[in-house]
């Protein structure tokens, strides 16, 4: 395995019990990580633990609300009871929404926010402040998306939360560099996950894509295994700070 090897590395994905976030566990068990997913369903975290288990993987899956302070800090404290330590974090779980700007309810547009901003922060502010006391370094990944740089028509909490989430990212990466932690950002272009499920149904969504899209097809979970393995391995690279956009080549086009 050798520069991948992740054995004796235990990573935490949120919102890993689906979608991207299974893609990005699969990658990591495959190498050899221990897998520990934070998200709500418990059905839905039992099924990929047993996906991720069949690859060899020790799995801990943990009920999780990302946006409750006391759900986060309940979670930590079960993985280090489990693992004794974090090496790499994917702040994963995400939601979505779509209403016209001017219809959207403010909480609604609260909510997408609570999740995908507050959720990322608290996730990154009890793994990094036990990377810190550790002191051992570590790498934490935060999942924005292109729309974090599109504006994207009745989505504006959404298009603003990946903005939120790649800022928040950034600055960690400039405040804990010195301490051994890099932090990157992956920003996905359109994936095949239920999050999108009501836009792979749409007429005419397929030929958008093979219009739009350099590489001509959606995005699947799959496409997100080897970028999570390099990431994790990054942990006392030199890449920080960094945005990697999988997005078949959306955004260049
Ligand atoms: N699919 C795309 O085209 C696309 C494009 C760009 C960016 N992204 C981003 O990629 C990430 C993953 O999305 P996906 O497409 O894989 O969607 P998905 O299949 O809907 O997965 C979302 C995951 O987040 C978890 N989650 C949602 N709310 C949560 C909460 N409050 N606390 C804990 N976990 C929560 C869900 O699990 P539970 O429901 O069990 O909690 C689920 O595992 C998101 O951040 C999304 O914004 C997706």
């Amino acid at each position: 395995m050798g520069l991948f090897d992740l054995t004796s590395h235990t990573s935490v994905v949120t919102g890993g019990n689906g979608g991207i976030g299974l893609g990005l566990a699969t990658g990591l068990a495959k190498q050899g990580a221990n897998l520990v997913i934070w998200a709500r369903s418990e059905s839905k975290n039992a099924s990929a633990a047993a996906r991720l288990r069949e690859l060899g993987a020790e799995v801990l899956t943990v009920r999780c609300d990302v946006a409750e302070p006391g759900s986060v800090t309940a979670a930590m404290a079960e993985t280090l009871d489990r693992f004794g330590a974090v090496h790499s974090l994917f702040v994963n779980a995400g939601i979505s929404g779509a209403a016209p700007f001017t219809d959207m309810t403010p909480e609604e547009f609260q909510r997408v926010m609570d999740v995908n901003v507050t959720g990322a922060f608290l996730c990154m502010q009890a793994v990094v402040a036990h990377m810190l006391q550790r002191g051992e370094g570590g790498s934490i990944v935060a999942v924005a998306s292109v729309a974090a740089s599109k504006g994207l028509p009745l989505s504006p909490h959404y298009s603003a939360s990946k903005g939120g989430i790649r800022q928040l990212a950034r600055s960690l990466a400039a405040e804990v560099g010195r301490k051994g932690i890099n932090v990157n950002v992956i920003s996905p272009g359109f994936v095949r996950s239920e999050m999108t499920a009501d836009w792979q149904a749409k007429e005419g969504f397929a030929d958008m894509i093979r219009s739009r899209v350099p590489l001509a097809r959606w995005g699947d979970p799959e496409d997100f295994e080897r970028i999570a393995v390099f990431l994790a391995a990054e942990q006392g690279g030199y890449l920080s700070g960094s945005e990697i956009l999988i997005d078949g080549g959306l955004s260049s086009y």
